[in-house]
């Protein structure tokens, strides 16, 4: 059977700050949906990360639905009443434009979708990340994908032995979008190259070169591309198939143990170490760390198993304590150097004005 899981995420309302969306809200957003979904969708689920709602759903209108992308985006226009009505903090704040035009892309919500011919088993996982950008996921995309060091089945399991396209998006090219086809392992140089410039290129996509398969689906929303300022961070998501001719799901979460320096943290502007963690997890320490959890699913004829929460071990538990280290020793060094993010990422913020008055006061001697 071939099914489209589409994931919509979007940020309209938190408790306390940009901590964590309320629980009224969270069932606004579920009502809504079971109230409107019967006909279009065959399954879905409504969970949080940090300030951001994501909805996860199965159907069989394929890729860029209207009719799905619409049904989400009113399911969020009618739990940001419910937030006004509470006084929640930054209510409505993701929904950038007035009106619903045919697809959520270029209004605020982040998209993550793929429609592919279900497997017997079809395991999948969907990633939320918080107080980032979706340059966040390159690298663990590039390890698990590309590199034998991260994912023995590039040398072990003949059906990756051909490895994986890779589809790369210039974001900072906003009139229409701008992407790259790399093929690993013979241009992995360049992926490389691309990859180091997470701001700029992002990937989209990964498709399996073995099966033709897509493997991976990344939200690509800048949200100061779309709003001309900073309005909060984007809070990528994501898609990934994995097992068999895809890498193995320990493969996928292994990279995330590095906790790497990604954009984002204290209002979208500081470096700050990504923490993997349980789902449903709340924001704190300078407005972060930056957040990512990971729920694993199977899904049958469209219908999804209840998740499995992918961080949620033991071994995450130690990983955690590491980066939290990681955290404190970047921000030990305040707003200096590396520790908040180059000019290009704080242009659509205030100090914009700070520099413009400051320009004023230079001599030239
Ligand atoms: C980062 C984020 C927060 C806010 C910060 C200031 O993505 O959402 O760090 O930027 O709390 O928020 P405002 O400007 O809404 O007071
Ligand atoms: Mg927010
Ligand atoms: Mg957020």
């Amino acid at each position: 059977m071939k099914i489209t899981v589409t994931a919509i995420k979007a940020d309209i309302g938190s408790v306390g700050g940009h901590i964590r969306p309320s629980n009224r809200v969270l069932q606004a957003v579920e009502k809504h949906i079971e109230q409107h979904h019967k006909g279009l969708l065959i399954d879905y689920r409504v969970t949080f990360t940090g300030d951001d709602i994501a909805i996860l759903c199965t159907h069989e209108q394929g890729t860029g639905s209207t009719e799905v992308h619409e049904l989400a985006w009113n399911a969020f226009k009618a739990a940001t009443e419910v937030a006004k009505d509470q006084g929640l903090y930054g209510a409505g704040q993701d929904l950038l434009k007035d009106a619903f035009s045919g697809n959520v892309k270029g209004l605020g919500p982040a998209v993550a979708e793929m429609e592919f011919e279900e497997r017997t088993a079809e395991p999948f996982l969907f990633f939320a990340a918080d107080k980032t950008d979706p340059g966040a996921y390159n690298l663990p995309l590039y390890l698990a994908f590309a590199d034998p060091m991260y994912c023995s089945g590039l040398i072990l399991s003949p059906g990756m032995f051909k490895g994986f396209k890779f589809v790369i998006m210039d974001v900072e090219h906003v009139e229409a979008d701008k992407v790259i086809e790399l093929n690993a392992p013979e241009e992995l140089y360049d992926i490389a190259a691309l990859l180091r410039d997470p701001e700029r290129f992002v990937i989209e996509a990964i498709y399996s070169r073995e099966t033709g398969e897509q493997a991976a689906a990344v939200s690509t929303t800048r949200l100061h591309n779309i709003a001309g300022k900073y309005t909060g961070k984007d809070d990528p998501i994501m898609l990934v198939r994995v097992q068999g001719a895809f890498p193995a799901t320990g493969e996928v979460l292994a990279p995330f143990h590095l906790g790497h320096y990604v954009a984002g943290f204290m209002r979208g502007s500081h470096s700050g170490p990504l923490m993997p963690v349980k789902q449903n997890s709340t924001i704190s320490f300078f407005d972060g760390p930056p957040v990512v959890s990971c729920a694993a699913y199977c899904v049958h004829e469209g219908k999804l198993t209840a998740p499995v929460d992918a961080f949620d071990h033991p071994f995450w538990d130690y990983v955690r304590e590491k980066i939290s280290e990681k955290a404190i020793e970047i921000r030990r060094q305040g707003f200096f150097g590396n520790a908040m993010l180059p000019y290009s990422e704080l242009e659509y913020g205030g100090i914009v004005k700070k520099l413009e008055d400051l320009e004023k006061k230079f001599v030239v001697r």
